[in-house]
């Protein structure tokens, strides 16, 4: 009798046990991304239209809530033409973010890249004026900006604008030939003027390392002290299984957020290959598998870096992914087209890597 009631305690026990941690388990494989890091910042993922019909849609759902359009809101998809605005795959993905209640950020109003030519020629093919190009500049701004309002939280308003050779400081654009540095300040006002609750973004990438942040540091001082409207620093963090150091990332956030600027991390991703500014050919001898080693310093990064993002999380307000899965990522074609890369959370099969548990585990590292 005495053994029975302490085996029945001890089945009793066993069985509670069990069931708590089968519900446990349960509770991860429901709950997404988003809700592990609901008590640190949104996470949100670059999108296209093809995720909004494919497969893709349900883990967007599952674990993400804060949309940006890939390339759909680039000056180039926008406004091919001058005054003739395009504007169906950004409304679709502003649409179903209201509908099914997404942060979005609005990316991007002023950049070299993916701007058309006819924003820089005049009305015979000359190099355009300084007045009509900013003209230009605040219509498209003020246009784009207008028509989300109240739907886009965070802009980033100007993309990239130092250089990578930090002599130069700031990039030799059409924008700084023609307009000078001015035209950054510029754009923030214009952005402001047409939507004073969005929070907007100086956005650029490799700014952790420290020639590049020295000189987006000079520019940010600069636009503070002129008081224009800038309300936080966009980190791209498109990073690789080599760099950033945990040193390096914890510099650069503490530096920015010291100027009293929001941190936003806006397209993550996590080479497998070392960063390479130029373009190239896939060499015959290149490899793409996706190695043990490889596997393992990128589950390493990966946790490095959210580690610091929960740590800093009173100032970094947003992560945002570059791309839903491996099955597509903008590295297979860039800087070297045609070879596969790994960057993200998800394998091809849409199935989370093993970083992926890595991040969400936190509470048990
Ligand atoms: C930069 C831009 C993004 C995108 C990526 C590559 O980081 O800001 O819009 O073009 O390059 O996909």
């Amino acid at each position: 009798m005495f053994l029975t009631k302490y085996k029945l305690k001890f089945l009793i026990a066993l069985a509670a046990s069990l069931l708590f941690f089968c519900c446990v388990a349960q509770q991860s494989k429901k709950r997404g991304l988003k809700d592990f890091y609901r008590n640190y910042f949104p996470v949100g993922v670059a999108i296209n239209k093809r995720s909004l019909v494919g497969d893709e849609l349900n883990l967007i759902k599952h674990n993400f809530n804060s949309l940006t359009a890939e390339n759909a809101m680039k000056m180039t998809s926008l406004q091919p033409k001058e005054g003739v605005f395009n504007w169906s795959t950004a409304d679709s993905i502003v649409g179903f973010a209201v509908k099914n209640k997404f942060k979005v950020r609005g990316h991007t109003l002023c950049w070299h890249n993916q701007t058309p030519e006819w924003m820089f020629l005049g009305a015979n093919g000359e190099q355009v004026s300084k007045e009509l190009l900013l003209q230009r500049l605040k219509i498209h701004i003020q246009t784009v900006v207008k028509r989300y309002r109240g739907k886009i939280y965070a802009w980033d308003v100007v993309n990239e604008a130092i250089d990578d050779n930090p002599n130069n400081y700031l990039r030799r654009s059409k924008w700084y030939e023609v307009l000078g540095e001015d035209y950054i300040a510029k754009a923030f006002e214009f952005a402001h003027e047409a939507d004073p609750n969005a929070q907007l973004f100086y956005n650029d990438y490799n700014i952790e390392r420290p020639d590049k942040m020295a000189n987006v540091l000079r520019l940010l001082k600069s636009l503070k002290q002129k008081d224009v409207p800038i309300h936080g620093v966009g980190m791209q963090s498109h990073w690789s299984i080599f760099e950033p150091d945990q040193l390096a990332l914890e510099t650069a956030i503490q530096q920015y957020a010291a100027l009293d600027l929001k941190i936003h991390i806006t397209e993550l991703d996590i080479s497998v290959y070392p960063w390479e500014a130029q373009e190239r050919k896939k060499r015959p001898d290149e490899s793409e598998a996706f190695t043990a080693e490889m596997e393992q310093k990128q589950i390493d990064k990966y946790e490095m870096i959210f580690k610091v993002f929960r740590k800093y999380k009173d100032v970094i307000e947003n992560v945002t992914f570059w791309n839903v899965s491996d099955r597509y990522s903008w590295l297979d074609f860039f800087p070297v087209s045609g070879r596969k890369n790994y960057p993200l959370l998800f394998n091809k099969n849409l199935q989370p890597k093993k970083a992926y548990w890595k991040i969400v585990n936190f509470k048990h590292n």
